[in-house]
């Protein structure tokens, strides 16, 4: 190659590089790991020797004994005390989800995702260790959310609550079922015993959460609703519930019961968000969060590119989270605009938006530092190892200090549609986070990760 032929070459390599350096916008391989050790933070029960958020420290060690059973485990759901097992189920469904999409791009990351899927399964095979019941919550949620304490000191009631045979959750229990069907998928080449456990689980679960019909919002009442009421009815985790374990399975048994159940659904749904045109199946956008499993559904059941229609499910989750609609009827978007769009979404989170401010804890140089967070946001045990009461934690809640624990990776609910953040432990609309919102972005920074030019 002549010297002009190779300065040429140079050139465009460095021009090449200006402009890769120009779109990688954000480190999104920084921001996976950060995502995947927030779920650290929320662990509830006995933690394990590998912790690495380490000013967190055993909690709710006798969950589930006062009627004698082991419900230590588990995940605290957000920024309170109480385990919610219909969002953390829905949480484990979309790490696994993660994994089974982007695993192989996680790397050294891997590993700790298949940790922070364990944590969860471990916890829901004791939740449904009891045929004929399925735990659907720890701990009495008025009391908890009534104080201000780290988990590592709680004296409000732990409660268990169950759905049984008599007063039926379909809902939680699909749920459950589906979460641990996704898992066994996960662990199929990890730890097959493990794997089978599960699936033999899932298949029992789903079999209850089918045969007895009815919403946990009946059946619980009060201890679910307000806090995780299923607006959705639970249809839609029933063919959830079914989907993953036609993936796990290939038993066409749960082909045929999605096939017979989505039409029933697509009605419901036309009915439920009546004004808002979209249908449960054919790949427009739907609903997807806690409480509504639409559009996954969508995605598992069809033949799309499944990569990118993860990224827009989850783009819809953070429209929803975010108070904001896409009508995008009849109009028609390519996968690379939908790619454009939740990469937009992302670096929006990460950083690059009117305030130049990072919606997740510890990522960039300026994030929140006051996220409502009970355990975050008092002393730690390490720190402070005198218990801190019900009302003493007031103080801490109050005050107008950063955190002094920081929850790496912790996405928080995030700004009002003006893009203004006010930063304050009491704005819970704006400065919660939950297990709900970091798992699905776990996959999309994965995503990303690989794909940072996209
Ligand atoms: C955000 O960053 C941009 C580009 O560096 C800068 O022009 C702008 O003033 C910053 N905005 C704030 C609120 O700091
Ligand atoms: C402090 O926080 C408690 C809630 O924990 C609230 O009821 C009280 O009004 C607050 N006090 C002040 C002075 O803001």
């Amino acid at each position: 190659m002549s010297l002009f032929g190779r300065l040429r070459t140079v050139v465009l390599l460095a021009a090449m590089m200006v402009v890769m350096v120009v779109k990688a916008s954000q480190d999104y391989g920084d921001a996976l790991t950060k995502s995947i050790l927030f779920f650290e933070g929320q662990r509830s029960g006995k933690l394990p020797s590998r912790q690495r958020m380490t000013w967190r420290k055993d909690s709710a060690l006798k969950d589930g004994f006062q009627i004698g059973v082991d419900l230590v485990g588990g995940y605290y759901d957000a920024g309170d005390n109480v385990k919610f097992n219909f969002p953390m189920a829905f949480s484990t469904t979309m790490l696994a989800w993660s994994v089974l999409e982007f695993g192989k791009d996680m790397g050294a990351d891997l590993p700790r995702a298949l940790d922070a899927i364990r944590w969860g399964t471990d916890y829901f095979l004791k939740a449904t260790s009891i045929p004929g019941f399925v735990f659907a919550q720890v701990g009495e949620p008025y009391g908890d959310h009534n104080c201000w304490e780290r988990p590592e000191d709680m004296d409000t009631p732990r409660n268990p609550y169950a759905v049984s045979k008599q007063f039926p959750g379909s809902e939680v229990s699909a749920e459950i079922a589906a979460a641990l069907a996704a898992s066994s998928m996960v662990f199929k080449h990890v730890d097959l015993e493990y794997s089978a456990r599960l699936l033999k689980r899932a298949r029992m679960v789903f079999e209850f959460a089918e045969t007895y019909r009815g919403s946990y919002n009946d059946a619980l009442g009060p201890w679910v609703c307000p806090f995780y009421c299923d607006f959705s009815g639970y249809e839609d985790e029933l063919i959830w519930g079914a989907t993953w374990l036609f993936k796990a399975t290939t038993d066409p048994t749960y082909s045929n019961y999605v096939v017979e159940n989505v039409h029933k659904l697509e009605k419901s749904v036309m009915r439920n968000v009546n004004g808002l045109a979209y249908s449960s199946v054919g790949g427009s956008f739907a609903e997807f969060g806690w409480d509504s499993k639409n559009a996954g559904i969508n995605v598992l059941a069809s033949k799309h590119a499944t990569t990118l229609s993860f990224l827009l499910v989850v783009y819809s989750r953070y429209l929803k989270q975010a108070n904001r609609v896409v009508h995008c009827n009849n109009v028609v978007a390519s996968p690379a605009r939908l790619v454009q769009v939740a990469k937009g979404q992302v670096d929006y989170i990460l950083g690059s938006n009117p305030l130049n401010m990072s919606y997740m804890v510890g990522y960039g140089k300026k994030f929140p530092q006051r996220i409502h967070h009970r355990g975050s946001s008092l002393p730690s045990v390490g720190q402070h190892p005198k218990q801190i009461g019900c009302k003493d934690g007031s103080v801490y809640f109050n005050s107008s200090n950063p955190n002094p624990n920081m929850l790496t990776g912790a996405v928080v609910g995030g700004p009002d549609i003006k893009d203004s953040y006010e930063d304050s432990r009491v704005d819970f609309v704006q400065s919660e986070p939950t297990t709900y919102i970091n798992a699905p972005f776990v996959g999309v920074l994965a995503y990303f990760k690989s794909h940072p030019w996209s």
